[in-house]
């Protein structure tokens, strides 16, 4: 996975009209596929889309896909991977620091942003989540994590907050876990050669 500043991402977005991220849906959505197959109506809400790879694989697929993200140009770059794909995508622009769900979800799904929540609301903005999750639903994240191993990403995002080893699993200690892991893989950002630990879950409410 690549990285990139928060304030960068508009600006790496419209470099040209290439996808930035590619068109390739991350493992993490076949995964939900074999967990909750869109065999009856699936909603699923995808939290910082980027330019819209895993919602517009996820709505190829069958399930109804809301998605949101910060930048205007992702935004815009997700409504037209739903196009030429012809499917529909509710894609809208938020923050995910003050965006609260107030409908239901069957899929909470997010990879590569949870990050950028501020950690004093952290757990509101779990809380929020959490509530919002239909029973039997998923909740599917990864988060970045700090490891002393590891050193810090070349780019030093601003609002870039790391989690902590396991702090993503505690949020779920009363839902089943279909999975967690914690892995370190190497990334190239910047022209730069490093490395990024990651915890993701797959969880379901009870
Ligand atoms: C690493 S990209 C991941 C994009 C997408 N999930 C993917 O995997 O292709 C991080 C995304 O988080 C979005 N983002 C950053 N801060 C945000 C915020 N405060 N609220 C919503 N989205 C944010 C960025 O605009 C960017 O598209």
């Amino acid at each position: 996975m690549r990285n990139s500043s928060y304030h960068d991402y508009d600006e790496v977005y419209g470099v040209s009209d290439e996808y930035y991220w590619g068109v390739k849906p991350s493992y993490m959505c076949l995964k939900i596929i074999e967990l909750m197959p869109p065999d009856k109506y699936t909603r699923v809400l995808d939290i910082g889309c980027g330019e819209g790879k895993d919602s517009v694989f996820l709505a190829r697929c069958g399930y109804d896909v809301s998605a949101f993200d910060l930048s205007d140009t992702g935004v815009e770059k997700t409504k037209k991977l739903a196009e030429r794909a012809n499917v529909k995508v509710n894609v809208f622009k938020a923050n995910i620091w003050d965006y609260r769900l107030n409908d239901n979800y069957d899929i909470l799904f997010s990879s590569g942003v949870l990050h950028y929540i501020k950690p004093e609301l952290r757990d509101e903005v779990f809380g929020n989540y959490l509530t919002h999750t239909n029973e039997n639903g998923l909740n599917v994240f990864n988060v970045f994590i700090k490891k002393p191993f590891i050193t810090p990403a070349p780019e030093n995002e601003e609002h870039s907050y790391l989690w902590s080893s396991g702090q993503l699993l505690a949020y779920y200690s009363d839902w089943y876990v279909e999975d967690f892991s914690e892995f370190v893989f190497d990334c190239n950002s910047s022209e730069v050669p490093h490395q990024h630990a990651m915890n993701s879950i797959f969880a379901r409410k009870k």
